[in-house]
């Protein structure tokens, strides 16, 4: 399957044409950011398992359709590529066209990972869709992560269906967890002390974060990821879902936008 390479000097990276899906991202000197899994399948009728898929135009099942859209199944076209003053890369990849709505997804590639999605409504009547970049992160153990930024927002509780308040500072992992944040804000940190770092999801245009961790049972149900990746990956997606849908107006623009950094721990 068709990739694209970046290498910056400060950081690496891969984007593969097939769901215009980040694989890969890494800082010279450190561990990956991303988590890929080992048992994914590279297969253009499946979504790769790990990186950044990208959600759209719905998040989640939908009758007779795809899990979680269209577009981390389809093959995007690579439509160019810039080398910036900063020495960073962007990379610009297109969605193929639809009478509806037309989507770019633009990646730079520097100190930081930059990702943005950009959904522009070219139909003549509101455009209403969901979407999410469903960001797998490697941390050392999952046992040990904190998870800081979501207090006191609501959620849909995925697994029981219950809407919930978040309490706690910090979210702990000692089982599945699949949540719906609402109306979040604009950073949400991993703290790991087991990989000395703190990764730090800054975003805009996203008013939703998911926090996923299959844990032991679920790992061991989906055929593309091994039983044991669950201590060493956590998700945390930033998009617009359920009652944070987007609606666009005809001839209107809307970004998503997510940049994902490191700090040493302290
Ligand atoms: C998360 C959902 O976003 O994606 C989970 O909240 C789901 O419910 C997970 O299991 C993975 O989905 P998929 O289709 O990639 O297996």
């Amino acid at each position: 399957m068709a990739k694209v390479r970046v290498d910056t000097g400060c950081s690496k990276a891969e984007v593969y044409t097939h769901g215009a899906h980040v694989t890969a991202f890494e800082k010279t000197g450190e561990a990956p950011l991303l988590f890929l899994s080992e048992a994914s399948e590279f297969h253009g009728d499946k979504p790769i398992r790990g990186g950044v898929p990208v959600v759209f135009p719905w998040f989640g099942p939908r009758e007779g359709m795809p899990m979680h859209g269209l577009a981390r199944l389809a093959e995007w076209s690579w439509v160019g590529s810039e080398l910036m003053p900063d020495a960073s890369v962007t990379l610009r990849f297109r969605l193929p066209a639809d009478g509806r709505y037309e989507v770019d997804f633009v990646v730079t590639v520097g100190a930081v990972l930059t990702m943005e999605l950009l959904v522009s409504n070219t139909g003549s009547g509101e455009f209403r869709f969901e979407n999410c970049l469903h960001s797998y992160f490697q941390v050392g153990d999952i046992h040990r992560v904190r998870l800081i930024g979501l207090r006191d927002l609501r959620y849909r509780d995925q697994l029981s269906g219950e809407e919930m308040l978040e309490a706690g500072e910090a979210i702990r992992f000692d089982s599945e967890v699949d949540r719906i944040y609402q109306d979040s804000g604009n950073l949400v940190e991993i703290e790991d002390p087991v990989l000395g770092r703190v990764i730090r999801v800054h975003k805009s245009g996203s008013r939703s974060t998911v926090v996923w961790n299959p844990w032991i049972a679920k790992s061991q149900r989906m055929p593309d990821f091994g039983d044991e990746e669950y201590l060493r990956m956590v998700c945390v997606e930033s998009g617009n879902v359920r009652a944070n849908a987007v609606t666009l107006p005809p001839g209107q623009r809307s970004s998503l936008r997510v940049e994902i950094d490191s700090v040493p721990a302290t």
